[in-house]
């Protein structure tokens, strides 16, 4: 398979929303009556400073994509995590040293909205690529994304690049299932700079 990568910027990005909500559909199932309001926040976030938005093509078709943008107070993700770091200022919320407030890590973020490769396409190293690719050569200190707070496949990625838990068990509204907040200080680890650490057994 030949595999290609391509960055969008925001009006590119736009006008391939629907091609890339479908594959975030294919690849993470949500009931369809949410998919109308994933492609208005997409459509939001593209406007957000410090758009980037990157898809893998496949054969020339679109198998994976991911964006983000710079995180800034009076986003809705943001204030949510901010808050909540703000009060759980405790437990696994490490890695700028006990004297840093909690909140550091979303003083200079990059905040990662979404990453997903349709399934057939899965477990090749793509998610990877987009993930390592759209974090490179970002100006800020830290990155930042929330994840199902599970054993996923997801979840052992972000690990294998230096992402860290800062929150577990969060829920950003009543009936969603818990998530995990997590943070990775720029650059992203990559078989460069360390070598794929061993999946612990549980994961
Ligand atoms: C999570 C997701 C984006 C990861 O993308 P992916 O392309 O499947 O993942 P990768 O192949 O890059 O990496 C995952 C696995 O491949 C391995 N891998 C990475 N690069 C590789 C390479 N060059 N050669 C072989 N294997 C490789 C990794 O070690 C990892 O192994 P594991 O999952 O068995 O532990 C994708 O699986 C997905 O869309 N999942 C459903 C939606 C989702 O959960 N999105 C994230 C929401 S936060």
């Amino acid at each position: 398979m030949k595999v290609t990568y391509r960055e969008l910027g925001p009006r590119e990005f736009r006008g391939a929303i629907h091609a890339l909500v479908a594959v975030y559909a294919a690849a993470m199932n949500p009931p369809d009556r949410t998919l109308s309001g994933r492609e208005a926040i997409m459509d939001r976030h593209a406007a957000g400073p410090g758009f980037r938005g990157l898809t893998a093509l496949v054969d020339g078709r679109v198998a994976g994509f991911t964006y983000g943008f710079h995180g800034e107070n009076g986003q809705w993700w943001h204030d949510m995590v901010a808050a909540a770091l703000a009060t759980r200022s405790g437990g696994s919320s490490a890695g700028f040293g006990d004297t840093e407030a909690p909140c550091s890590w979303l003083d200079d973020s990059f905040e990662i909205a979404e990453l997903h490769v349709l399934p057939p396409w899965q477990g090749q190293g793509i998610g990877r690529s987009l993930l390592l690719s759209l974090a490179a050569g970002r100006p800020e200190r830290t990155a930042v994304l929330s994840t199902a707070d599970a054993p996923t496949r997801a979840r052992r990625l972000y690990r294998g690049v230096g992402f860290t838990d800062l929150l577990t068990d969060f829920r950003f509204s009543g009936g969603e299932p818990p998530y995990a907040v997590m943070g990775a200080t720029l650059p992203l680890l990559t078989d460069a700079t360390v070598p794929r650490p061993a999946r612990p057994s549980s994961w």
